[in-house]
């Protein structure tokens, strides 16, 4: 089990977003971080229409408004917040959130 440094709490500015990877059995599994009304939140890079990954590589995962989460490859629409696709070919579905943990400013995941 090793502990990864995702960012610092600072670092993780409103509508931005983080990338990081970590392991997962022998996979290695992208996750991403980011901030919306305030509030972190931390979600597996991966879309529930397909498993495939939510940006193109590039970071991008809120929409131009900033008032959800989007799939860049059919446009499934995701609740920041809860993880929840609201609109898209997986409505109904949500995004596998990811457990941080906060420690003295910085954000932290821990690899079974
Ligand atoms: S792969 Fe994400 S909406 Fe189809």
């Amino acid at each position: 089990m090793s502990r990864i440094r995702i960012a610092t709490l600072e670092e993780i500015e409103e509508g931005k977003t983080i990338k990081f990877s970590f392991t997962r059995g022998e996979r290695l599994v992208e996750g991403f971080v980011g901030r919306f009304k305030g509030k972190l939140f931390a979600y597996e890079n991966t879309c529930r229409h397909i498993p495939i990954s939510l940006d193109y590589g590039d970071n991008r995962f809120f929409t131009n408004q900033g008032d959800a989460l989007m799939c860049q490859t059919h446009g499934a629409v995701y609740e920041p917040d809860t993880g929840l696709c609201t609109r898209g070919p997986c409505a109904g579905a949500s995004l596998f959130p990811l457990e941080v943990v906060e420690e003295d400013g910085v954000l932290w995941f821990e690899e079974d």
